[in-house]
């Protein structure tokens, strides 16, 4: 084997090959998942010749990832969202079927206790904003609504805050409804805004380094679980957002960017209400991929299998 400036291909294979043998005893999953990641892992070290210095730097910023997750903060899924991680995982487990809705980011902000609201509530509650009204459909492949499917939404009001980053406040614009006989929920909320990532920890400090934009267009969150069906985890994008193209957790798909409607102040709600204020409706169908088999019911988040993605 040749030897050029620093680069010695047999003694580095050789390592590569030497760390994948001693994972040869785990069991097969775990063999698969370590020795692909050790093989990834060299081949980048490889690849782009990592310095000592360069080393230490990622260490450094891994600890300091550490030191700011805790219960409420968790730097180290946010760093999996900025690197595509998070949307990548989403993309290998989602179902294939073009037919039905695409799947995104679960974000850090989704509640297990949210509470249950009727059909035409108003569930903003408080959240600063211009109001919505939100029409969704859920739909089975076969394009038959799907009664009693449980619809969690949430989303952060004008000032780019989710209820549970303003600390001591009851949870506002976030509820979960039962679909109607006719699979609809229907609800006043709040218009999504823009607004950026936590970025008082090392991934803001990253994307600012990379020149990158650490805003999320403007979204409203949708966790839609029904039996016989998978559960569906999404957003619904604003058309027209100036950060569509520019998600700093990639999570946009076309298929979930819709029209929001502007209203008139003077224009009567599609329940008869008048807002007095100008108000902006969207509607949207969501179709269900099938579910072969049924895993027993849990919580909706547990059983959407989520992780945290
Ligand atoms: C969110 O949409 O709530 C979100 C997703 C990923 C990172 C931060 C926020
Ligand atoms: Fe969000």
């Amino acid at each position: 084997m040749t030897s050029e400036g620093g680069i010695n291909p047999a003694r580095e294979e050789a390592l590569t090959a030497e760390v994948v043998r001693a994972f040869a005893s785990a069991d097969p999953r775990l063999k698969e998942i370590l020795s692909s990641l050790v093989t990834h892992l060299h081949a980048f070290i490889r690849e782009v010749r990592l310095t000592p210095q360069e080393w230490r730097a990622g260490i450094d910023f891994l600890a300091e990832a550490g030191r700011i997750t805790d219960d409420r903060r968790q730097e180290f899924i946010l760093l999996s969202d900025v690197l595509g991680a998070s949307m990548q995982t989403v993309n290998v487990n989602a179902p294939s079927d073009p037919a039905t809705t695409e799947s995104t980011v679960l974000g850090p902000f989704f509640a297990e206790d949210s509470p249950l609201a009727d059909n035409g509530e108003d569930i903003a509650r408080g959240a600063p904003g211009s109001p919505c009204w939100v029409e969704v459909e859920v739909r089975s492949e076969s394009g038959e609504p799907i009664p009693g499917a449980r619809v969690e939404v949430w989303g952060a009001g004008d000032d780019g805050l989710y209820d549970v980053q303003r600390s001591g406040e009851e949870m506002a614009n976030r509820a979960h409804f039962f679909t109607s006989s006719q699979g609809g929920v229907r609800f006043w909320g709040i218009l999504p805004s823009a607004y950026p990532i936590p970025v008082d920890g090392p991934v803001g400090k990253l994307l600012a380094a990379a020149g990158r934009s650490e805003m999320r267009p403007a979204h409203l969150h949708f966790l839609i679980t029904a039996e016989g069906h998978s559960p569906l985890v999404t957003h619904i994008f604003v058309s027209g957002d100036r950060y569509l193209a520019t998600d700093a957790v990639f999570g946009v798909r076309a298929s979930l960017v819709a029209e929001f409607e502007e209203h008139g102040a003077d224009e009567e709600g599609p329940d008869g209400r008048t807002v007095a204020k100008p108000w902006y409706s969207m509607q949207h169908v969501f179709v269900l991929a099938n579910k072969p088999e049924q895993k027993p019911a849990r919580s909706a988040g547990a059983d959407a299998n989520l992780g945290d993605c």
